[in-house]
């Protein structure tokens, strides 16, 4: 949309600062798309066609995962899209193959082997198989058919046709325990066992690896080739900003490019948010970006970031774990597993089990052997002040408001059930 509206200007940005929209420029991504994609080219034999993508929030999983299905769409493969986040996954499965023919009916999709994945919520793309897929209420033998059969009606469409299908899920974190071992057994069954062209990528937080990875009734995701988001470099970070920038129309000054590059740090969503807000800051394209725009621009991101990805990481924890990152924050240089125990009020084992799945979970790193210390993931100021909060509610008193207030960026420090207006620690709300 261009021009004036009634509603304001649309944004000339070329940034993509939310969650799960295609940036313009995919950056440090090739090494692994290269590697998954020919797993999947391979066949059923190799361990990469079925692959689970691990990272934190705003690691870029399900751009990723939108950009396999692309490219697989583009070989002509049968594209299944889903994800985990609420239950029902595997009724969802079935009724997207169930109205697969009425989905692409109504959306007229004449080649859906080339429509993109903005089309995500559609759920499925046919590729060949487009209209010969008709899974109606009179055809008493399909409508009764339970999630493995469709799969393997899809698979054995698929290998007729000389392709392959693809399954991705998403937020597979979320996924409910009895679906996910339902969807691990019957994976299992149709490509490994079976040998069927059935591949499955799926995606989710780093908090996998302690909880369905760990499950010995979902041994297939286990088994499945497991990668991690790659931390962004100084290059990916560069050109991921100074590309969009170029082909909008617009200029950034090499202090500025080096300032804004520098603070992005490892995150793919957060090079989204200093490019779009220096983007704005500046006035660009008619305006260059300039060290002054940039800086600002870095000191705005890092509050959206706290926002959207450190404050729900932190809530992600369970008590002890944010009491073991308090230690860890209060120790300077890295913290050694004793004394962490001694700072949280842990046993020695407890504390080195604690330290592990958050180091696991990209809480932490190790730089040395017996040394941790925080990662971008949820930095200090942030672990320092949610510490604090922990403190007040732990020593008794009675609970906080907690109320947010994204405008002072901060919790409602009151009482619960408080009268008046909600009030933070440096000011009022
Ligand atoms: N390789 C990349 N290069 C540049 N930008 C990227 C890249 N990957 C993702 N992004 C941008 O980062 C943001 C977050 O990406 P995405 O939504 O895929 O993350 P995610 O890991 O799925 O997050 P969540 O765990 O919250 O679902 C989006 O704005 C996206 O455009
Ligand atoms: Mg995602």
């Amino acid at each position: 949309m261009t021009g004036r509206s009634a509603l304001g200007l649309p944004s000339t940005s070329p940034f993509s600062p939310n969650f799960g929209r295609a940036p313009q420029s995919l950056v440090g991504r090739d090494d692994l798309l290269a590697d998954l994609g020919g797993g999947l080219a391979t066949g059923p034999h190799d361990a990469r066609y079925t692959s689970v993508l691990m990272g934190v929030r705003g690691s870029g999983k399900t751009v990723l995962l939108s950009e396999i299905e692309d490219r697989a769409a583009a070989d002509g493969w049968v594209v299944l899209s889903l994800d985990a986040g609420t239950p029902g996954l595997l009724d969802r499965i079935v009724q997207t193959v169930r109205n697969a023919d009425r989905t692409y009916e109504a959306l007229g999709m004449a080649n859906p082997a080339r429509t993109r994945s903005a089309e995500r919520s559609v759920g499925i793309r046919l590729g060949p198989l487009a209209g010969q897929i008709s899974v109606t209420e009179h055809d008493d033998r399909l409508t009764h058919m339970g999630l493995r059969e469709y799969l393997t009606f899809l698979a054995q469409a698929a290998r007729r046709s000389d392709t392959s299908v693809l399954l991705t899920v998403d937020e597979m974190h979320g996924i409910d325990r009895t679906e996910g071992r339902r969807l691990s057994n019957d994976i299992q069954h149709i490509t490994k066992r079976g040998n069927m062209p059935l591949a499955f990528v799926g995606a989710g937080l780093l908090e996998m690896k302690t909880t369905l990875l760990q499950d010995r009734k979902m041994t297939f995701f286990h088994r499945c080739e497991h990668y991690e988001m790659p931390p962004l470099d100084a290059s990916d970070a560069m050109i991921g900003l100074a590309s969009p920038i170029r082909d909008a129309g617009g200029t950034i000054t090499d202090e500025a490019l080096e300032l804004a590059a520098k603070a992005v740090g490892a995150s793919p969503y957060k090079l989204q948010v200093i490019g779009d807000f220096a983007w704005r800051i500046a006035g660009a394209p008619e305006k260059s970006i300039d060290a002054v725009a940039a800086r600002t621009a870095v000191q705005a991101a890092d509050k959206d970031v706290r926002k959207k990805v450190a404050l729900p990481a932190w809530h992600d924890l369970s008590r002890t774990d944010q009491r073991v990152l308090v230690a860890v924050a209060s120790i300077d240089g890295g913290a050694s597993p004793q004394v962490v125990a001694q700072r949280a009020g842990l046993s020695g084992d407890h504390a080195q089990e604690s330290l592990s799945r958050l180091r696991k979970t990209g809480y932490l790193d190790r730089p040395r052997a017996g040394t941790y210390r925080l990662t971008d993931l949820v930095p200090l100021a942030t672990v320092l002040d949610e510490g604090a909060i922990l403190d007040e509610t732990d020593s008794g008193a009675a609970p906080l408001c907690r109320q947010w207030m994204p405008q002072s960026n901060a919790y409602c420090i009151l009482n619960q059930g408080h009268s008046g207006g909600h009030r933070s620690r440096h000011r009022a709300g």
